[in-house]
């Protein structure tokens, strides 16, 4: 997944600026000294934190090695390595000796969990009274394509739009949910949540970001390709197909017509 979430970190880079703001701005007053990425992956947030409190220590926690590896070096490259420590632990299989914790960010990470409840009481048992827990969750997956593509049957993306729900679903229950009710249920009072609209249609004068958009769009159809190709019908088979050949007239970076858009809802809550 590293290369999705790098595309996800530069190509929104808006979003990421506008919600990492508003937590910043929501803790300014705590004088926050040591903040958690939960599920950092490749540190988009680790980073974007880092660099929003310049004296704090940003913990970066994930199961999966590879992702720290290349957060610590990007955090090593532009000169944070000292304030950034990534700790590769399976939340899912107990709490790590973290020491208390001012600030949360938890992005896309807590419906990967099997008992997110347990695990957001746990953060709440380690961040001091005052501090702050922040929760990242797609409101509306992102879409990149019209509806009709002028060839195949029209409507292709929202049919892969409801396989891709219905397949994570089955395996993760609470993407897409509401937290705010699970943050307090765990403890935490909700003091605030937004909902910040992505809406990217590439600039024809921005070659490089138009690029970034379409290799997005290509990662994660490849992805779909390889995971959930077998829930399409053939047409809708042989689209996908199309869209990632790069010797087809259809291939997705081909297109002049992407267009990124979604939803993402952060969720702010703080220990009582
Ligand atoms: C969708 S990614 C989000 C990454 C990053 N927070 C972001 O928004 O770019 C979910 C991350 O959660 C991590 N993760 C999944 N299950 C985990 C677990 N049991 N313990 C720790 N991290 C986990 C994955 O390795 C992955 O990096």
């Amino acid at each position: 997944m590293t290369d999705l979430l790098e595309l996800d970190g530069e190509v929104l880079q808006d979003y990421w600026s506008a919600a990492l703001d508003w937590v910043r701005d929501a803790a300014a007053e705590s004088g926050a000294r040591r903040l958690l990425d939960l599920g950092a992956g490749t540190g988009t947030g680790a980073i974007g934190l880092a660099r929003r409190f310049p004296v704090a220590e940003v913990i970066a926690v994930d199961v999966e090695p590879g992702s720290l590896e290349l957060l610590r070096d990007k955090a090593a490259g532009l000169g944070l390595g000292d304030r950034v420590r990534a700790v590769a632990a399976n939340l899912d299989e107990g709490w790590p000796d973290l020491g208390v914790l001012d600030v949360t960010w938890a992005s896309m990470s807590l419906h990967h969990l099997a008992d997110p409840g347990r695990v957001l009481g746990e953060v709440l048992a380690a961040t001091r009274p005052g501090g702050v827990i922040a929760v990242a969750e797609f409101a509306e997956q992102l879409r990149f394509l019209p509806d009709n593509l002028g060839f195949g049957r029209p409507g292709f993306e929202d049919r892969v739009a409801s396989v891709r729900a219905a397949a994570h679903a089955e395996v993760m229950p609470t993407l897409g949910s509401e937290w705010a009710p699970r943050l307090a249920d765990a403890g935490w009072e909700v003091t605030g949540e937004r909902e910040f609209v992505i809406d990217l249609r590439p600039p024809a004068d921005s070659p490089g970001r138009a690029a970034n958009a379409g290799e997005y769009a290509r990662v994660w159809f490849d992805r779909l390709s390889r995971g959930l190709a077998d829930r399409l019908d053939s047409g809708d088979v042989a689209t996908l197909d199309a869209l990632l050949d790069r010797d087809s007239p259809q291939f997705l970076l081909k297109r002049g017509d992407l267009w990124l858009h979604g939803s993402r809802t952060v969720t702010l809550a703080r220990r009582p």
